[in-house]
């Protein structure tokens, strides 16, 4: 299939790149793919950047039949553009297409499309240290339909956002609130995937620990509310004497690439990384002995982000001094070096535009 383009009259003014937060500009072009019963995924296309129109009856708005992707184009000391283990998103696109029952996309072709809209928009990938263009493949449910089923048929686009940082605070300790009021997910549920009523559920949890002064919410398992699952937009990981732990993938969280890679550099330092169910009473014992030395977080928007102060029910526990932690710190380096190209990744990890 040809990806057909058509270039946007009046190119919009690049921002300053000094000034970038997350996700609040957009680039010029957007890819756009549609499906039907008869046709398929079917009528690719690049084109400027615009509103959709779409009736009120669609029926991602009333049912949130949709899902949707995060990762992000870096630009590395030669000027190239670099994608950071794109195959990993769009398997996991359809990992989450089959679970909302949308039908699968071409992973290749989709990466395809994506590298030339990258091409396309090639002014728009920073360069200043930290930022990146961020890229939002989303999949969303079009039969303007009220009766509930799955949709007969879909819109696949693309659109990117030059960043910065995730959080306020940038590579800075963030405050994290544990919820036992709230559950994002269950086992068997959607959890897993990244699927937008995923984050309509975690807003009023967010809500509230914003307002007791915390950025995210760690949020614990959904049947028990004893073993930790993940933050709002991140996984965790706990360093625990000098083991690396990190809760499993059990179904109802997001198996997060970033988590992947951290697990894979871990091992690869030889150091003991472990996949396993642990309780928030753990990581409070482990804090209460000393053994608990570091927490943070792991993300494609929040890439590691140190977590310096936990707090759940009437317990707060500052995290070591606080600060960012040593392996927080190996970790970030480790993995912006190999995404933006100043080291080399284990092979695979990096993909040129
Ligand atoms: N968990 C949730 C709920 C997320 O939204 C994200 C971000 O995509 C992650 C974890 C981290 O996943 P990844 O490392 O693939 O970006
Ligand atoms: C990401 O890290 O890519 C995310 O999707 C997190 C958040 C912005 C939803």
């Amino acid at each position: 299939m040809q990806v057909r383009i058509t270039k946007a009259e009046q190119p919009k003014a690049k921002p300053d790149e000094n000034k970038l937060g997350f996700g609040t500009i957009f680039t010029d072009h957007m890819f756009n793919m549609d499906y039907s019963v008869e046709n398929g995924w079917h009528h690719p296309r690049i084109e400027p950047y615009a509103p959709l129109v779409m009736d009120p009856s669609t029926m991602v708005l009333h049912y949130g039949q949709g899902v949707f992707e995060g990762l992000k184009a870096y630009r590395n000391a030669k000027g190239e553009v670099q994608l950071f283990r794109p195959r990993e998103n769009f398997k996991r696109l359809n990992a989450s297409n089959h679970k909302l029952c949308i039908p699968k996309i071409d992973e290749a072709f989709a990466l395809d499309a994506l590298k030339q809209l990258l091409t396309v928009e090639t002014d728009w990938v920073p360069s200043v240290p930290g930022t990146s263009l961020y890229i939002r493949p989303t999949i969303i449910a079009t039969d303007p339909f009220l009766g509930v089923r799955a949709s007969f048929t879909y819109r696949f686009f693309i659109i990117l956002s030059p960043v910065g940082a995730y959080y306020a605070e940038g590579f800075n300790p963030v405050k994290i609130m544990v919820t036992k009021e709230h559950v994002r997910a269950v086992r068997g549920g959607v959890g897993d995937t990244k699927t937008m009523g995923n984050y309509a559920a975690s807003l009023l949890a967010g809500d509230k620990a914003h307002q007791a002064g915390y950025t995210q919410v760690l949020w614990l398992d959904g049947v028990e509310q004893k073993f930790i699952e993940e933050v709002g937009a991140m996984n965790i990981f706990f360093v625990i004497d000098d083991e690396l732990t990190t809760p499993m993938l059990s179904g109802s969280i997001l198996p997060g690439i970033t988590r992947d890679s951290v697990i894979a550099l871990g091992k690869s330092w030889g150091m003991k990384v472990t996949e396993r169910k642990i309780s928030i009473d753990e990581v409070i014992d482990a804090h209460a002995s000393g053994r608990l030395k570091e927490i943070f977080g792991s993300g494609t928007a929040a890439v590691i982000s140190p977590v310096g102060e936990l707090k759940y029910a009437d317990t707060l526990i500052t995290v070591g001094d606080g600060k960012v932690g040593p392996l927080a710190h190996k970790f970030f380096q480790a993995i912006q070096d190999i995404q933006y190209g100043a080291i080399e990744g284990p092979a695979g990890w990096v993909e040129a535009v």
